[in-house]
């Protein structure tokens, strides 16, 4: 990697939302650092863009449910010399059912990834982006940051997290030259679902889910002009704000329902 290239380092960069979003970034003239656990995938990632792009592309395999991942991460990126200018914080997972029914370990896992290596990985590359006086982070919430979400319990409230931290913290960043932007997808094709084990829609409401490069394309250009919250789709923009006036029971029942669908 050189200093030639602005870098972004983007987590969950193995497929889904990272890879569109890794897309955008080569697109842009960034090289990257792509971050995830599957090698096979990032690397094939990695080569598509170097060839199509011609950026330096790095590959750094870590799993991120395990503690002290982001030091890890750290170390190697002080070790090659890079300075990353964009950190785009997107690896997560779901989990779908009743809580009580879940295994610990997942729930705990999903916290570890969601929240945990998010706001480690922001408090350790912040402070250089601050001395620099520039830099840009992304956080991927979801639409499910704004309301409770019963049988995804743990999920939805690791997304509030995401969205209370980061519209916080883009708050504190003000007059340092370093933003923050918070993208809040709705349904998106992309392996999330699976990984969740929710039950695939139907053929004749697939068209309910956004595709991978819209939600990139709208987190970056957010990032870009410096808007703290993108809500990608004016259909969620519209549901964003019903859920703001909607009674907090009314809007549970309202999720509960959602979900019970999909059981
Ligand atoms: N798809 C949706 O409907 C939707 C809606 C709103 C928000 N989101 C959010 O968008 C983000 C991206 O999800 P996606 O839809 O693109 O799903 P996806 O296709 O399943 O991608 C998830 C990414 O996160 C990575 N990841 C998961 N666990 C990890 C771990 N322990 N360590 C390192 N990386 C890990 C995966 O890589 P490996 O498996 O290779 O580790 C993969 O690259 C997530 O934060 C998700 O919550 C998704």
């Amino acid at each position: 990697m050189t200093q030639q290239f602005p870098t972004a380092l983007i987590t969950g960069a193995s497929g889904g939302i990272g890879q569109a979003l890794a897309t955008c970034f080569a697109e842009q003239g960034y090289q990257l650092v792509l971050v995830a656990r599957n090698v096979k995938a990032l690397n094939q990632v990695a080569g598509e863009l170097t060839q199509q792009y011609r950026v330096p592309v790095k590959v750094l395999p870590q799993n991120l449910a395990q503690l002290g991942a982001a030091n890890l991460i750290v170390q190697e990126l002080e070790a090659a010399q890079i300075t990353v200018d964009v950190l785009v914080n997107n690896a997560g997972f779901g989990d779908f059912g009743y809580f009580w029914q879940r295994e610990t370990a997942r729930s705990l896992a999903m916290i570890q990834v969601n929240v945990t290596a998010l706001t480690h990985l922001t408090h350790l590359l912040l402070p250089e982006m601050i001395a620099q006086g520039g830099g840009k982070i992304l956080n991927v919430a979801s639409m499910a940051a704004f309301v409770p979400g019963p049988v995804m319990a743990v999920y939805y409230a690791t997304k509030a997290y995401v969205l209370s931290f980061s519209e916080a913290l883009a708050n504190e960043l003000q007059g340092t030259g370093v933003s923050l932007t918070v993208l809040c997808p709705g349904p998106t094709t992309s392996g999330f679902h699976a990984a969740a084990q929710i039950q695939p829609l139907p053929p004749s409401s697939q068209q309910r889910l956004m595709d991978v490069q819209t939600v990139a394309q709208a987190g970056v250009a957010g990032l870009l002009r410096g808007q703290v919250i993108v809500v990608p789709g004016l259909k969620n923009q519209v549901l964003a704000l019903a859920i703001r006036v909607l009674p907090r029971p009314i809007v549970r029942s309202l999720v509960r329902r959602m979900q019970s669908a999909r059981e």
